[in-house]
């Protein structure tokens, strides 16, 4: 069994869509063993993106994670670090898969509802800076 780290950000609260989403995690076989609901410090949420921080969108990102409350949600399942991200859907627009949860529900670039980690490295560091303290 393998351990992730899934993160509705403001905008699942702001669109009421933190039930439908737990739904599919849950309806998708993965177990939920650690949840922290909490609203990010500016500090938080930019050593959380560090990886990004010289990215254009790094501000506009930044800006939006603390606009609203966020949801951690830590789940076990099997090979769970690439099923989760099959789940949440492509990052690009364009590219989510329907049936996806950012691919279904998912309107903007920025805004595209979860956060999901993409490897063993990045779950571990992820999950230091959330469940911290
Ligand atoms: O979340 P994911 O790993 O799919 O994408 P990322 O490339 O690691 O980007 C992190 C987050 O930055 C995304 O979830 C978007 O919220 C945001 N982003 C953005 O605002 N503009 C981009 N061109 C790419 C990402
Ligand atoms: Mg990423």
């Amino acid at each position: 069994m393998e351990k992730t780290l899934l993160i509705l950000k403001p905008d699942a609260f702001k669109r009421n869509l933190v039930g439908e989403i737990i739904k599919r995690l849950e309806m998708k076989g993965f177990k939920i063993v650690n949840m922290k609901f909490e609203f990010l410090s500016k500090e938080k949420a930019m050593r959380f993106y560090e990886v990004h921080k010289d990215k254009i969108f790094f501000n506009d990102l930044i800006n939006f994670m603390i606009s609203g409350p966020i949801l951690s949600i830590e789940v076990e399942g099997e090979n769970a670090i690439y099923i989760m991200r099959k789940l949440i859907g492509a990052t690009k627009p364009e590219e989510r898969e329907m049936g996806s949860i950012r691919g279904d529900l998912a309107i903007g670039l920025t805004e595209d509802l979860v956060h999901a980690s993409d490897s063993k490295e990045n779950y571990e560091y992820e999950r230091k800076i959330i469940f911290e303290d």
